[in-house]
């Protein structure tokens, strides 16, 4: 006969049986750190599989990976792996490939994170990084060395909004064996898929689109089994593994990534068409618009325009700042890919960051706007927009 347990080792066994018939729609969350075995037999098995789904929740969960296998699914990867952050995805990447010694090629224009990351800590690991035009393909032919490794790529590039051709430059590093990392953050799975481009890997904030709500921080990057097989030995030894709740989350933003991204692009080309005729803007910026430079090549690799677009006003620092003011709908917040419409003066976010030199150097317009639309009605978009351009705000 067994004796009672007591309250602590009854709370410890607390179990949720699966009943053998259940078939939940929404894909549950294993919100557990670890998981058992039936035998010691079964433990090693778990403890030894590359990658398996529920040994300990750093080395994988079934949420996490039902996540990896729905965004390896959208951008046509084998595999995945979710990561604490995008920043955490892009170092992984970069880590997995090159070492002390060796060599990277980037474009000029990144997101700032990774030219952070590029110039501050890869010389303190040995790691050599030249950048390039990311306009021009013969600039990464010509920059590649019998060293270099990786080619760093993100198209459309935050926030002028250029473009990389993927084509032609990856076509350039797999003639000399080198492996190409492509942000697709801006772009969105669904607008365009980097891997049928011919990259090598690919990776995504998912704190924007993919999460969508505003609600999270992930990154995932995607690519072949081996290649993620060997990023993910990496990023477990990192502890750089995304959280089986932020992977819940971001898998329930992604079932409506379609028709978000459809109403985020037809909002984005509205709005670019609105301000590309309005008399106090000088500049706009969204690879959607026929004037855009890069507009043929947009055409050709992306199959929607996405919601990230930028745009040019007069009087420089101030001008920007009395935009970015008068806005009375739109959040001022660092991000994008949000179901509510996201604004920021880089000018001045960056101004804080460099030296005045090091900004007129970068090129970037001091009364330059990024907007990253949301899912508001278009018009109240436009009219806030007009309120700001007009020096009426629609609030006051
Ligand atoms: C294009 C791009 N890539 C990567 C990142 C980094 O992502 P996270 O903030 O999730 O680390 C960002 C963040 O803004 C981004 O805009």
């Amino acid at each position: 006969m067994s004796l009672p347990l007591a309250s602590s080792t009854l709370l410890a066994r607390i179990a949720v049986e699966e009943p053998v018939t259940s078939h939940p729609v929404a894909p549950p969350l294993f919100q557990t750190s670890t998981f058992w075995a039936e035998t010691p037999g079964c433990f090693a098995a778990m403890a030894t599989q590359a990658r398996h789904p529920a040994f300990y929740t750093r080395y994988g969960n079934p949420t996490t990976r039902a996540f990896e296998d729905a965004v390896a699914a959208l951008e046509g990867g084998e595999a995945a792996l979710a990561t604490a952050s995008g920043m955490a995805a892009i170092m992984v990447a970069i880590l997995d490939v090159v070492g002390r010694g060796d060599h990277v090629v980037a474009q000029e224009v990144l997101y700032g994170g990774t030219v952070g990351w590029l110039r501050n800590l890869a010389p303190y690991l040995g790691i050599d990084v030249t950048f390039v035009d990311q306009r021009d393909p013969d600039a990464f032919r010509s920059a590649i060395r019998s060293t270099t490794r990786l080619l760093v790529l993100e198209t459309p590039s935050n926030p002028m909004m250029r473009l990389t051709d993927l084509r032609a430059v990856t076509a350039i590093a797999r003639a000399r064996g080198v492996v190409t990392l492509v942000d697709n953050t801006i772009a969105s799975p669904i607008n365009q898929q980097p891997l049928s481009l011919g990259a090598d890997l690919v990776v995504h904030s998912a704190t924007k689109y993919i999460g969508g709500h505003s609600d999270l921080s992930a990154g995932i990057l995607v690519g072949s089994a081996e290649r993620i097989k060997s990023a993910s030995d990496k990023a477990c030894l990192f502890g750089a593994t995304l959280d089986p709740f932020a992977a819940w989350l971001a898998l329930r933003g992604l079932r409506t990534l379609p028709l978000r991204v459809e109403r985020h692009n037809a909002t984005a080309i509205t709005v670019a068409r609105y301000l590309s005729v309005h008399p106090a803007v000088a500049a706009v910026h969204y690879p959607g618009l026929a004037q855009h430079p890069e507009h043929a090549l947009a055409r050709d690799q992306m199959s929607g325009f996405g919601g990230v677009l930028s745009f040019e006003v007069g009087g420089g620092l101030a001008g920007g700042e009395a935009v970015v003011a008068g806005l009375c709908h739109a959040h001022r917040s660092a991000s994008f890919g949000s179901f509510s419409t996201l604004v920021v003066h880089p000018a001045a976010m960056w101004a804080g960051m460099m030296t005045s030199e090091q900004l007129a150097a970068s090129g970037l317009p001091a009364g330059l706007v990024r907007l990253g639309v949301g899912l508001e009605e278009p018009s109240d978009i436009i009219a806030d927009l007009q309120g700001a351009l007009n020096g009426m705000p629609a609030c006051r």
